[in-house]
């Protein structure tokens, strides 16, 4: 085998070598990519959100079901302020649902539970609720998600 040859089929190997590897990376991204997609956990993904009920309008301990971003969220009144969590679970995205008996918003699906700050009290949730600051001017809440995306306003 002469070096012209011995030169060209290390070359053709290299191309070889680069169009497999790119295919793999390829074939990755498109299997990679919806597969987190769905396994992460959503977040309201709205810029500057606000929705706006009239203060006093939740019983003590029990929450109020909004949209914020189409995306379902509690507003709960503690009796001393009002909380606004995402209602997504943050282990698969079921919705959470409040419990005034016992104080924690409960998952369906895999029994994770988060106590009234959010936090995880039990089951497989890797993070605490998404909190939404909620703000109270001239008797109204004012329920407002930061981050990228669409900005919604909505009145209740
Ligand atoms: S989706 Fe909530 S515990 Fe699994």
């Amino acid at each position: 085998m002469s070096d012209d040859e011995s030169a060209a089929g290390l070359a053709r190997r290299r191309v070889l070598q680069l169009l497999v590897g790119g295919s793999s990376l390829a074939v990755a991204g498109m299997i990679g990519v919806p597969v987190a997609t769905y396994l992460l956990p959503r977040e309201p993904s709205a810029a500057d959100i606000v929705v706006s009920l009239p203060d006093g309008e939740i019983p003590v301990w029990e929450v109020r079901r909004i949209a914020v971003a189409g995306r379902p969220v509690l507003v709960l009144n503690t009796g001393e302020d009002h909380r606004a969590f995402s209602a997504v679970c943050t282990h698969m995205g079921c919705i959470v649902k409040w419990s005034k008996g016992r104080r924690q918003f409960l998952c369906p699906c895999h029994g994770a539970r988060f106590d009234a700050d959010g936090s995880v009290r039990g089951g497989p949730a890797p993070r605490p609720l998404a909190r939404l600051e909620v703000t109270a001017t001239s008797g109204r809440l004012a329920v407002r998600a930061r981050g990228a995306g669409a900005i919604e306003t909505g009145e209740i």
